[in-house]
């Protein structure tokens, strides 16, 4: 949540900070902002909307200057607005600031600021503290540097922040606490931004900054402190991602584009790890610690959104493969009840950003008491990745678009894969069920491509329903998660209501809903209970609702049940989630685009949510 970007160097620092807001926007996009220094005087430009609105705004502007810090904002204290968008500058103008996080307890420093005569031009916690630094220097006489350490000694929550100052003409100044911060090392320049995407044109060598660091940044210099002062080595590291992985494409959104990408991304994810020849599944984060998961009396799944979709799948496949009870928790729930957790207990973090904030506070907390930490992250070297113990990346590369797609297929390859490895340790899977699951999860790809192949039915559903006022998402099994998640997805792209339950739920409630109106969507794949989920759709028709059924290729009876079908491969009911959440995704992309939507930066959300 909120992106910000930093340069200090020889270039014109205002198109660079322009081009990384673009690429965070991502983050948020209620109002963004940049403030420039050259020769002692601080330039401050923001607007509310989307960074093209405050491109527009400065055409026609000198906006010369070597250093400078952006900032695209995803609202917390204060509405969208110009005067609560960052930068933000102190009371006397010499600091100006941007923070991506939550100051938590602003409200007290507020008043205690109140009293000593500050006024305040806007309603976030940022300018908040940011007084309350300037007021730490005056009082103390002392450099930024060293108010701002003392400050953040005082505060609670979140925070990433660059500062500069009229007095260090090529400074910035930056610290973290649980919201991400990446320093793009290049010749004679760096580049500051809260993720690599600004940084990667430029220079691959990063360094991660940590928790309670503090960066001081000149064009030929990098030195990192603790909050005690102490000097820090930095830890440089090679970015592994190509600048085509951030751009469009050809697409007319990052949505389509990582829909459409998930052949080779499931592939990437499978490559090294899969030979169904040799029998072989080969992760390291598990073979290493395979004697702490094995004695694990249960595991413990932590994630939100879209990401407790796939923990969703992964306790059924887990429970079935593995045969070890498996709980999936929202991590806001956990991270504030008493949960039980004991030294060795093994909890699964998913996550696709690696920064989500509740998620890796729940983490945090397990930590402490002793818990494994297996991280299922997509974002390479984030902070969840960092604070596990063990793990497998996803391998999908940078996801963009703020509805989670191909992460999402990234976490079930992985989280599967995970599962058949403990199993077979365990023993608790034949070796020919096991070779079978090998077999069709290196078949999913070409699976995948397939369904793609049909998007244009999906994109013809679309259009049929797009003005409906509410979805229902039925499925059971392996499929009621899929159910879930293209609930979520289409609530997130196309502001339509939507729920998502297990088809036989719905008769203890959800039914009420339905009338010649509801467009009810059936996850309806070959399984077990087949036959079951026909029974469900007949109860729909018989109270007329339109029935949306997505199937597999063959079935002879759903079609006559159905308004509109959508047909997918076979596939095992473990795998089929794999394939039958490609239509749902499709759906809410293009009743999204038929409705106007902005489907990579709807209404209110951000991709990355690092305040809880
Ligand atoms: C939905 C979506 C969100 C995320 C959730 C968790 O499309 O993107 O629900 O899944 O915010 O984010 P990560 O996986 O980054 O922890």
């Amino acid at each position: 949540m909120c992106g910000i970007v930093g340069y200090t160097g020889k270039k014109q620092a205002y198109p660079i900070i322009l081009k990384g807001l673009k690429r965070l926007e991502y983050r948020g996009y209620d109002s963004s902002g940049v403030a420039l220094l050259k020769n002692g005087i601080l330039n401050v430009y923001k607007k509310k909307g989307k960074v093209v609105e405050l491109e527009e705004s400065l055409l026609g502007e000198t906006l010369e200057a070597t250093i400078g810090i952006g900032h695209t904002r995803w609202a917390t204290h204060g509405e969208p607005s110009d005067k609560n968008a960052h930068p933000h500058t102190s009371a006397n103008g010499n600091i100006a600031m941007i923070h991506n996080g939550i100051i938590e307890n602003y409200a007290l420093i507020k008043s205690d600021l109140l009293k000593k005569g500050y006024s305040f031009k806007s309603e976030t916690d940022t300018e908040v503290l940011l007084n309350f630094i300037e007021d730490i220097q005056k009082n103390n006489n002392c450099s930024i540097e060293e108010a701002l350490r003392i400050a953040l000694k005082r505060v609670t929550g979140a925070y990433c922040i660059l500062l500069i100052e009229k007095n260090n003409p090529d400074t910035i100044i930056a610290a973290r606490k649980g919201s991400p911060l990446v320093i793009g090392i290049g010749k004679g320049e760096h580049f500051l931004a809260s993720d690599a995407s600004p940084i990667i044109e430029y220079t691959k060598e990063v360094v991660y900054v940590n928790d309670y660091e503090l960066a001081i940044v000149k064009p030929d210099e990098l030195i990192l402190k603790n909050l005690g002062n102490e000097t820090i080595t930095p830890y440089i590291t090679k970015l592994d991602m190509e600048l085509a992985a951030i751009e469009k494409g050809g697409y007319e959104h990052f949505m389509l584009k990582e829909i459409f990408e998930q052949p080779s991304t499931i592939f990437d994810c499978l490559r090294g790890r899969l030979n169904s020849k040799e029998s072989l599944i080969k992760m390291s984060g598990v073979d290493d610690n395979i004697e702490q998961i094995l004695k694990a009396d249960r595991i413990l799944i932590i994630a939100c959104g879209t990401s407790w979709h796939a923990g969703l799948v992964a306790e059924y496949i887990i429970e079935e493969l593995c045969r070890i009870p498996v709980e999936v928790e929202y991590a806001s729930e956990f991270r504030y009840r008493n949960p039980i957790v004991n030294k060795g207990d093994v909890i699964i973090a998913i996550s696709q950003s690696g920064e989500t904030a509740d998620t890796l506070v729940a983490l945090e907390k397990a930590k402490e008491n002793g818990a494994f930490i297996f991280g299922v992250v997509n974002a390479v070297g984030s902070s969840i990745a960092r604070i596990s113990n063990a793990g497998a990346y996803t391998h999908a590369g940078p996801e963009i678009g703020v509805a989670s797609t191909k992460a999402f297929t990234g976490q079930l390859v992985v989280l599967m894969m995970t599962a058949l490895v403990v199993a077979r340790h365990k023993k608790s899977i034949s070796e020919d069920r096991y070779n079978a699951l090998l077999v069709e999860l290196e078949q999913v790809p070409e699976k995948v491509e397939a369904i793609l192949k049909n998007a244009d039915q999906i994109k013809t559903i679309a259009e049929k329903y797009k003005t409906a006022n509410d979805f229902l998402f039925l499925g059971r099994g392996y499929n009621f998660p899929i159910a879930l998640e293209g609930a979520l997805k289409l609530k997130e792209i196309s502001y339509i209501h939507a729920e998502g339950y297990p088809a036989a739920e719905m008769k203890h409630g959800p039914i009420a809903l339905v009338d010649e109106s509801l467009p009810v969507v059936f996850i309806a794949t070959k399984d077990p209970y087949h036959e079951k989920i026909i029974s469900n759709m007949q109860e729909i028709k018989a109270r007329k609702g339109k029935i949306i059924s997505i199937i597999s290729e063959g079935d002879t009876i759903s079609p006559d049940l159905s308004n509109d079908y959508f047909c997918i491969p076979i596939a095992d009911e473990l795998i089929a989630p794999l394939l039958t959440v490609i239509p749902l995704q499709l759906l809410s992309y293009y009743v999204g685009i038929a409705k106007g939507i902005d489907v990579d930066k709807p209404r209110n959300l951000a991709k990355s949510v690092t305040v809880e």
